[in-house]
């Protein structure tokens, strides 16, 4: 099949691991885009659809091709493409990217069934975030903007000890397990997706605390694309120098271990890229507003809207250090781009009435 569009809706990919901060990311996501509406509803009870009054969100787990019951019988995982039907997924998110409904299946978690489909409405905004946004080639044409979240494996673990076991019962050893069996598919078909992001959150253990392990303490890296049509890089201070700086001072307040950010070109599987880190994190939530002061080229519409929005989130994981920073901030470059693309396409509509 071929997956090219003539472009209604804008798409926009998220891949990551499952438990590593996507429904969190999607939920400060439309919060940008959403201003004073209503969060966003579920299709129904069982789907995995997120809409709200400008973006859909679809869950790529709707595609298995294998249900559970299919995937133990054939000895393959969730992430292998051979439990996935690719076929399927370009087709329908190029129908909805050229503006044409879809009935999509629904992969039930529950159950482990594949449900009757529901119908898809083409959105302003598709997003699509699972296991393999970037996998498929042909998909991948149609994304406008691609994000990676890289957990690395010290905080994936711990964040899967916080949830399943202090919240599902599990035990140390099981979910030591349970990752250790998906991580050959994770590096063989998940993770080399980032390459090709035009965005990558990458979440590292602290470097402030010598020899940390309990994963509570985050460095994380924004590590973004140069030379795209529709998004420019947020910098720090200066554009394209290499900037260290610790804030707390007069004007921040830092208990131990503080705070500290960087800044600088690098190449990223031989691209051009920009990266901002945040070692460390936020004591008092409203003095970000220092922060965002010192941050440039930030898309936002008004001074002080990147810590409106964390503040508006503080319950979200991850406000208080640069998971939930570089979420909102990616948030808000999303918005923009989209903004560019329509005033594109509403110009090119001029021009060609001209005619
Ligand atoms: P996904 O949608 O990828 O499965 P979620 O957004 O539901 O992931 O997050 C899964 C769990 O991971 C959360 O309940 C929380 O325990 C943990 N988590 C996610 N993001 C963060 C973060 N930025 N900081 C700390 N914990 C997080
Ligand atoms: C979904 C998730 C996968 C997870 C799977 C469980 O597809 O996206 O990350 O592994 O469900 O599959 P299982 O075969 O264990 O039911």
């Amino acid at each position: 099949i071929s997956c090219s569009a003539e472009a209604k809706t804008v798409v926009i990919g998220l891949a990551a691991d499952s438990g590593c901060g996507k429904s969190t990311f999607m939920r400060r996501l439309t919060s940008v885009f959403g201003g004073a509406a209503e969060p966003p509803k579920r299709g129904n009870p069982d789907s995995n659809t997120l809409i709200s009054d400008t973006t859909t969100v679809i869950c790529l787990d709707d595609y298995h091709s294998l249900d559970r019951t299919g995937r133990k019988e054939k000895g393959v995982t969730a992430l292998d493409p051979r439990a996935n039907d690719f076929d399927l997924m370009c087709e329908q998110v190029k129908a909805l990217k050229e503006g044409v409904a879809v009935d999509k299946p629904i992969y039930n978690h529950v159950t482990g069934l594949l449900d009757p489909p529901e119908l898809i409405n083409p959105p302003k905004i598709l997003v699509i975030e699972g296991l393999h946004p970037m996998f498929d080639a042909r998909v991948r044409d149609l994304l406008d903007f691609s994000i990676y979240l890289d957990i690395s494996n010290e905080v994936k673990f711990a964040w899967k000890i916080q949830r399943d076991m202090a919240e599902r019962g599990h035990s140390l050893e099981s979910i030591k397990a349970s990752i250790e069996a998906r991580k050959p598919d994770f590096d063989a078909y998940i993770d080399p997706q980032k390459q090709y992001a035009d965005a990558v959150i990458e979440v590292l253990p602290t470097r402030l605390i010598p020899d940390d392990n309990e994963g509570k303490v985050l460095r994380v890296k924004l590590i973004m694309k140069e030379g795209l049509k529709h998004f420019s890089p947020v910098y720090l201070f200066d554009e394209g120098s290499t900037i260290s700086w610790i804030p707390c001072g007069r004007k921040l307040t830092c208990s131990y271990p503080g705070i500290q950010f960087s800044y600088g070109p690098d190449t990223y599987y031989s691209n051009e890229v920009s990266v901002l880190e945040m070692d460390g994190q936020f004591d008092r939530l409203d003095e970000l507003i220092y922060v965002e002061s010192h941050l440039s080229n930030l898309s936002t519409k008004f001074y002080g809207e990147v810590t409106q929005q964390m503040l508006k989130h503080a319950d979200f994981p991850g406000s208080n250090n640069g998971t939930g920073l570089f979420q909102t901030i990616i948030g808000l470059k999303i918005r923009d781009l989209y903004e560019q693309i329509v005033a594109e396409r509403a110009a090119a509509a001029v021009e060609a009435a001209k005619v």
